[in-house]
């Protein structure tokens, strides 16, 4: 599937009320999106015809990605979620992870297919497929729905992705900063005052 790269010119936020005063520029719309999510579902669909997939969701910033990706695939999905929380900063992984929730389902012999909302170092997404491959599925597939492949640490893929992004903090469609902003309904950067006298992202230090 052809990932589509995310360049200028951007909109602006049109609501003059929080949190779109906060937004700098949207950087992917609603409109984009919807389409995206279709399409790679879509795909997803074909490729897993006549399985049942394992849909695992990586909490908290996978959630708006993986309700409208999941009512557009055409297969048999049961859905789980993790929850793996990074030591360090607001905006970046460290790589050392507590493990807040686990897998409540068996993925043994079954299609996994991994749901994350961004793929940065790649910290996260290495660790996760490999505990979840040490519990034997029939295969284990990744799909993001945004990407960062400047940031990478560690090798990390998507096997389904969205739109590549550049090395810019971002938030909306279920991504935050500091916890805020998860329900803006496009992806977007915020204007630089916000991040201003804190942790600055991403990794700037
Ligand atoms: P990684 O382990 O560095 O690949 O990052 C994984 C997690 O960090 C993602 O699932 C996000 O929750 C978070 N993250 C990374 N980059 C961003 C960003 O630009 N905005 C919001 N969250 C991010
Ligand atoms: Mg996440």
């Amino acid at each position: 599937m052809r990932t589509t790269a995310v360049s200028k010119p951007r909109a602006k936020a049109k609501k003059k009320v929080p949190p779109y005063t906060d937004i700098d520029q949207v950087l992917i719309s609603e409109a984009k999106i919807a389409a995206k999510v279709k399409q790679m579902a879509a795909k997803i669909s074909r490729d897993y015809a006549g399985k049942d997939v394992v849909l695992v969701c990586v909490l908290k910033g996978a959630v708006v990605f993986l309700s409208d990706l999941m009512r557009h695939l055409t297969l048999p999905c049961i859905v789980d979620y993790v929850d793996w929380s990074s030591y360090g900063s607001s905006t970046s992984s460290s790589g050392v992870f507590r493990i807040l929730r686990d897998l409540e389902e068996s993925v043994e012999s079954r299609h996994v297919l991994i749901i994350e909302d961004i793929i940065d170092t790649g910290l996260t997404l290495h660790y996760l497929k490999r505990h979840i491959q040490g519990r034997n599925p029939a295969s284990v597939k990744v799909v993001a729905l945004l990407d960062k492949p400047s940031r990478r640490k560690i090798e990390a893929r998507a096997d389904y992705c969205g739109f590549e992004v550049p090395d810019e903090f971002v938030v909306g469609y279920g991504l935050d900063y500091e916890q805020k902003y998860r329900n803006l309904p496009f992806v977007a950067v915020l204007k630089p005052e916000i991040y201003a006298g804190r942790d600055t992202p991403p990794d700037r230090a």
